[in-house]
């Protein structure tokens, strides 16, 4: 993936499951609203049906976010597919679906970028290799970014598909985070915003890795994060951080 500079003082302003605060996360309504604000990167979470299809969800159970109960990996593509995915979020959006990734990477053109946030599972072979399909399929390869909090997954995809490029995502712990990332050899770390310090920011470059931080609504907070050099930010929000970072000279 090349680091192309953004509008936004040179950092990635990134839609956390799409422009999220103002549309069902995940949805089609969400990745054209991002679109919309000129994000420079959308961010999906990944995971797989029984019957093996990749779609744009977050959570385990279904029952926040649609109207299904249960668990999403339970279930088949064509039972999820029936669901209602937008109204719990407003009534306006009533008639959105749980997305195919597929479907999901046809929609965001070039040149923008795509992050797939693969949620851990214990069918990781089958996961990966569904995963290398479609974004062969899509020929989205150039502008996708593999992330995931679970190195071992992400130590499969790069044996699988080893051009992908991949970064590690980190909750805790961020210096053994970053050893790990560096093994495997990723493109950025992500850690959670709190765990963020200039010199963490400063040896993941010194490494060859950038740094995306998860996730940031405020502008203040943004701006701060754009000081100590990090390189891409998740929000949820993106045209308010985006303004904001627009002001910052870097
Ligand atoms: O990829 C950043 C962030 O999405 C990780 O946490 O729970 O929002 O998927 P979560
Ligand atoms: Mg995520």
């Amino acid at each position: 993936m090349r680091h192309i500079a953004s509008r936004h003082g040179g950092i990635l302003v990134i839609a956390h499951r799409g422009a999220s605060a103002e549309a069902p996360e995940g949805t089609r309504a969400a990745i054209r609203l991002a679109l919309r604000y000129r994000a420079d990167m959308i961010e999906l979470d990944v995971q797989m049906t029984r019957d093996r299809r990749l779609v744009i969800f977050h959570d385990d159970r279904l029952e926040r976010t649609t109207d299904g109960r249960g668990r999403l990996g339970m279930r088949r593509y064509a039972e999820l597919a029936r669901l209602e995915a937008g109204a719990w979020f407003a009534p306006r959006f009533s008639g959105e679906r749980i997305l195919l990734a597929s479907q999901a990477l046809s929609l965001i053109p070039p040149p923008r970028r795509i992050n797939l946030e693969l949620k851990r599972t214990a069918r990781r072979r089958a996961l990966i290799r569904q995963l290398v399909r479609r974004v062969r399929g899509t020929r989205t390869a150039g502008r996708v970014l593999i992330s995931s909090f679970d190195a071992g997954l992400l130590g499969r995809v790069k044996a699988a598909a080893p051009r992908l490029a991949r970064a590690l995502l980190c909750r805790d712990r961020p210096r053994r985070a970053l050893r790990r990332a560096i093994r495997l050899q990723c493109r950025a770390f992500h850690p959670h915003v709190s765990l963020v310090s200039p010199s963490l920011v400063a040896d993941a470059h010194a490494a060859g890795l950038r740094v995306h931080a998860w996730t940031v609504d405020d502008p203040q907070e943004a701006r701060r994060l754009a000081r100590m050099g990090i390189d891409g930010l998740f929000t949820n929000v993106p045209a308010r951080i985006r303004a904001a970072l627009s002001r910052i000279p870097r």
